[in-house]
């Protein structure tokens, strides 16, 4: 969502131009790309490793997918999107294995797959295994017998970042049209443990990595009127959203949520299951009760909570405003229980100059489908004195137009956040106007607090926070 506020105005520009100028500095020896880039993409995978006789790991392979993120060149979350990745992958369960994810995907027409990496035996020698990079199974280049490039290193560079993470990696072509050097960029983790015991099995370490290319040579035609080269759709942004949001490995799960039909459909029982939804509420902290009507909404929200400095030096909470996103389709996904971790990074690794009302501005003109509206406060409906939070999905959703697709609420109980002092409380609240619920639950806070002290006097200040939400008995 995020990148959104970027993306629009990438849509009709060259994608690849922009992440040719992103390309990294690269550790020493390896040597910048002499061709231009033919396609960038953020990968998940295992290395492997088998333990040599002198009790250390011997990488001896590789399986990765790997997805295009040149529709996401020129914004930030193009620097940081193998962070998104492996946080993603590492908190996918150990027994969803990346040959599953692949071959899951395999069924899908995800538009922003663009191939798997793997290893070969060496085509030109016979012996010794080379990496290879394959995209003639899915994506654009689906079909096309060269699509593919078979490489052998050329030089490879401690990691940057330290040394839990493997080397960048410079190859050069042995086979295959797809490209003419390889680099292997940003990588995160996949590295083996330090010693092992001789004999003991095979082991594979998670991974993520940026991989990209000079010289695509299957034709200069194909390229221009391809994805990697100046078309960054709706849908390529929108999914790309998703997986800025982390849903990488949802793919897997919960195809509807990244179909086209599943994309234009929310709320809706046929594709995305609130009942699921609602077998995932959270246990309440004290002395919150859990509600006592049928699940009509959930989502993720990022935002901000307002905060002014009382005489006394300490902040007190006077108002929010927050974006939802709809979770339901990822109800019954290990992703529906961590969607606010990712969210909260996410929106972290924000730049500090765009605000939650930006965020919600610029996404307003577009129509996301998994936005369900906007959370802030408004004077009390009732009595025209203090303020109350509002849930108003009247202007953007399934929900837009209808006028009474809002709830005013009023807290019933709060509770400690289980997770820790730095997040602020779980919230239970009643409906005092409105028809988009009857009950409010403010769950699986992330941050929001504000500093333990102030200056008395000194002006309001915003802190970001991430939450889900979650409506009860709407009549809307
Ligand atoms: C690496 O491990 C994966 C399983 O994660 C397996 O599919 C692949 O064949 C292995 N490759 C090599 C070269 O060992
Ligand atoms: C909270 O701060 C935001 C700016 O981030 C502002 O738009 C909003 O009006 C504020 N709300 C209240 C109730 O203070």
């Amino acid at each position: 969502m995020f990148a959104f506020t970027t993306l629009l105005s990438l849509a009709a520009t060259a994608p690849l131009l922009k992440a040719a100028q992103a390309f990294p500095n690269l550790p020493t020896p390896l040597v910048p790309p002499s061709f231009p880039l033919s396609w960038v993409g953020v990968a998940i995978g295992t290395q492997n490793y088998t333990c040599s006789s002198t009790s250390t790991y011997t990488n001896v392979g590789a399986l990765a997918e790997l997805f295009d993120i040149s529709c996401l060149a020129g914004t930030f979350l193009f620097e940081s999107i193998q962070d998104t990745a492996i946080a993603a992958w590492e908190a996918a369960p150990p027994s969803l294995s990346i040959s599953e994810v692949i071959s899951q995907l395999h069924a899908t027409s995800n538009p922003i797959i663009l191939g798997q990496h793997y290893y070969v035996t060496n085509p030109i020698t016979g012996t010794g295994i080379n990496p290879k990079w394959d995209f003639t199974s899915q994506g654009i280049d689906a079909g096309k017998p060269d699509a593919f490039v078979v490489a052998a290193k050329v030089n490879d560079g401690l990691a940057p970042t330290g040394s839990k993470d493997i080397d960048w990696v410079q190859l050069g072509n042995i086979q295959g049209s797809l490209a003419k050097q390889v680099y292997r960029t940003d990588t995160r983790l996949g590295q083996p443990p330090a010693s092992c015991a001789p004999g003991s099995p095979e082991i594979v370490v998670k991974y993520a990595a940026k991989y990209c290319t000079g010289f695509w040579s299957l034709g200069l035609r194909d390229l221009k009127s391809s994805k990697r080269s100046s078309q960054c759709t709706d849908i390529h942004i929108i999914v790309l959203l998703m997986f800025a949001f982390s849903t990488l490995l949802s793919l897997a799960a919960t195809v509807p949520l990244l179909s086209v039909s599943g994309l234009a459909v929310k709320r809706s029982p046929d594709v995305c299951s609130l009942s699921k939804a609602s077998q995932s509420l959270p246990n309440m902290p004290t002395p919150l009760v859990a509600p006592s009507s049928p699940l009509s909404w959930v989502g993720v929200a990022i935002g901000t909570q307002n905060y002014t400095c009382g005489s006394t030096g300490t902040y007190t909470n006077v108002g929010a405003l927050a974006e939802l996103f709809d979770i339901s389709c990822l109800a019954g996904t290990f992703f529906f229980e961590s969607i606010q971790d990712i969210a909260i990074a996410a929106w972290e690794a924000a730049p500090p100059s765009l605000p939650a009302s930006e965020v919600i501005s610029k996404l307003h003109g577009t129509s996301t489908p998994v936005i369900l509206g906007q959370h802030y406060y408004v004077t009390n409906p009732i009595t025209g004195t203090g303020i109350n939070p509002k849930w108003d999905f009247t202007s953007q959703g399934a929900d837009a137009g209808k006028p009474d697709a809002f709830v005013v609420a009023a807290k019933v109980n709060d509770g400690l956040a289980p997770t820790g002092s730095k997040d602020i409380d779980w919230v239970q609240l009643g409906n005092i106007q409105g028809s988009l619920a009857k009950q409010v639950y403010r769950t699986d806070t992330r941050l929001g607090q504000p500093p333990s002290s102030c200056t008395p006097g000194s002006p309001e200040i915003v802190v970001k926070y991430a939450a889900k939400y979650w409506g009860f008995g709407a009549s809307v």
